[in-house]
Parts: structure tokens; C-alpha cells; sequence
């Protein structure tokens, strides 16, 4: 117990200081509540409001792919490079060291394998177990328009709700069937569908036409997946016009895990994302680094 003698007594009230009451630096999120504004704040860089995700969570549905055959040897070097690390749980209990300091954003929906249906997916982690690994936002993957369209958005909602009992945040992730058409109509749809069924984020894929009426119609940050390997100048690129166009970051995973210097790549986004630097720049400063080795 303190110590009450010698208290002295309090004057500084500054009664000329009027209390502060400064909105949340990010779209939408206003409203939340103090834990997941503080968690927010840990995946989205309070200077840029932007965030530089590497996602790593891909062996839930495809196994060992190229880039994550070791978590450990190939991914735990990147992570003081990234701002926030996506994976799935028993990678990160198996491979990840709990010292790290990174905001963790966890897969929590599973099911399905790239053998069967992949839209056939749940929720696969109790919320209970996000918080006992500390995360800061929970992943749940959603299939609008698919044949299990029903089941993931009421999945997502599920998870909602347990994340506003304990202030996680869920970011939703859009998943496009492969019969289904990738264009700006589609993902204003599915993104804004999220927001109003209440994820505090949402990912989707970048599109070259009309991904600004995305970002617009969506009221909570976007960020977008990198999607399959590209030339790094290309993969530059579209983060670039991303940013410009209203994305809030990227969540990037076989563009940076893929690539021959996979540190230089973080560098070079994190230089578009948080810096917004020009693509052919960032190419500049990945070339310089890949032939330092750093
Ligand atoms: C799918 O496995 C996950 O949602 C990935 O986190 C997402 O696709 C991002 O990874 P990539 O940039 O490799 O597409």
C-alpha cells in the first residue's frame, strides 16, 4: 500500500487544458472499444495508418508450399521486417518464438483442403484460444456467392461477435471461387457485405479497374492479398496503385516468401505501403538490397 504520509497536496489540474477527444486514425473503427483500438493500432501503423501484413497461413488448406516448407528457417528471419504476421495456430505455437514482438493476426477459419471443395470451411479455433496466444486480429475466410455463401458470412458473424465480447478485431478475408468473376462489382459486394455483417477489416484482391469504388463503398480499412508470385516490379506495382487507391495496406504472402530476397521485397513494400513510394524506386531499393544481401 502506498505510503500516505508526506502525501503532497494536488494542484496541477491545468483548468485551462481542455480534456482531449480525438477521433481513432483509422476508417470506421471510431466506435470500437479501447482493447480493439489498441490492437488495431498494432497492425496499422498509427503514422501511416497503413500495415504491411505477411501472410503465411497458406498451409491450412495447401500444405508445405514453396516458400514455407520451414517456417522457422524461412519465415522467422522476416518477421522483424513485416508489421504484422497472419498464421494459422499450430504454426505459430510450433515454429514462431513467443518473444516476438509482432502483432499476430490468426487464421481461425479451416476445414477444407485444396483435395475437396474449399469453400466448405468454419470456424476451426475457439476464441478462447486467440486469447490465450494474444493476437490482435482474427482471420475468418468468406466465399460470397459460392455454394457455402451462407455458412462462412454466418461464420464471420459468429466471430464477430465473440471478438467484440473479448476486443479482438476480425478481419474478414474474401475468398473468389473460381467461378466467379474478379471485378469491381464482385468485390464491392463481398467487401461491403463484411463491413455491414461488422469485420473491422476486410482483404481482398487487388483489380486494375474500379478498385477505387471499393475502398469508397467499404466503410472499415481494406487490405489487399498479393496473390500468386509475380515479377517483383509487377508485385510493386500493384501495391503501389493499391495505396493510391485507397487500401489501407497489404497482407503479403508468396510475393514476399517467394521471392530470391525475400527482406528486400519487405523493405521495398514496406517503402509503397508506408512511404508511398514510387514502384520503379522501391524496385530500385530491392535491387540495391538483394545485391547486399540484406
Ligand atoms: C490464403 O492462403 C491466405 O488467405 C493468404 O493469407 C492470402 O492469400 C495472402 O497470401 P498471398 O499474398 O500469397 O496470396
Amino acid at each position: 500500500m502506498a505510503d500516505i504520509d508526506g502525501t503532497n497536496e494536488p494542484k496541477q489540474f491545468f483548468t485551462d487544458v481542455p480534456p482531449t477527444s480525438e477521433g481513432f486514425y483509422l476508417k470506421g473503427s471510431n466506435s470500437l472499444d479501447w482493447g480493439m483500438k489498441n490492437r488495431l493500432s498494432r497492425i496499422f501503423n498509427p503514422v501511416s495508418g497503413k500495415t504491411v501484413m505477411l501472410a503465411v497461413d497458406h498451409g491450412y488448406f495447401l500444405g508445405p508450399t514453396a516458400g514455407l516448407e520451414r517456417i522457422d528457417v524461412n519465415i522467422v528471419p522476416l518477421i522483424p521486417y513485416a508489421d504484422t504476421l497472419m498464421i494459422t495456430r499450430g504454426a505459430l505455437r510450433t515454429m514462431v518464438p513467443a518473444d516476438t514482438q509482432k502483432a499476430i493476426v490468426l487464421r481461425v477459419t479451416g476445414g477444407a483442403s485444396i483435395l475437396t471443395d474449399l469453400s466448405n470451411e468454419d470456424l476451426a479455433v475457439d476464441i478462447e484460444d486467440a486469447v490465450r496466444l494474444n493476437v490482435c486480429a482474427m482471420a475468418v475466410q468468406v466465399y460470397v456467392g459460392s455454394e457455402h455463401e451462407h455458412q462462412t458470412l454466418l461464420s464471420m458473424t459468429r466471430m464477430v461477435d465473440m471478438g467484440l465480447r473479448y476486443g479482438i478485431p476480425t478481419l474478414a478475408v474474401t475468398a473468389v471461387g473460381k467461378e466467379m468473376v474478379r471485378d469491381a462489382k464482385y468485390f464491392r459486394l463481398a467487401t461491403r457485405i463484411c463491413a455491414e455483417l461488422g469485420a473491422q477489416y476486410v482483404k481482398t484482391y487487388y483489380i486494375s479497374e474500379g478498385f477505387e469504388t471499393v475502398t469508397a463503398s467499404c466503410p472499415v480499412p481494406i487490405v489487399i492479398a498479393g496473390g500468386k508470385k509475380l515479377p517483383e516490379i509487377d508485385a510493386l506495382t500493384m501495391a503501389y496503385r493499391a495505396i493510391q487507391e485507397g487500401a489501407a495496406g497489404v497482407d503479403m504472402g508468396r510475393n514476399i516468401f517467394q521471392s530470391v530476397a525475400p527482406i528486400a521485397m519487405l523493405k521495398a513494400v514496406r517503402a509503397v505501403v508506408h512511404e508511398n513510394e514510387t514502384p520503379e524506386k522501391a524496385f530500385e531499393l530491392y535491387t540495391t538490397l538483394k545485391s547486399e544481401k540484406k
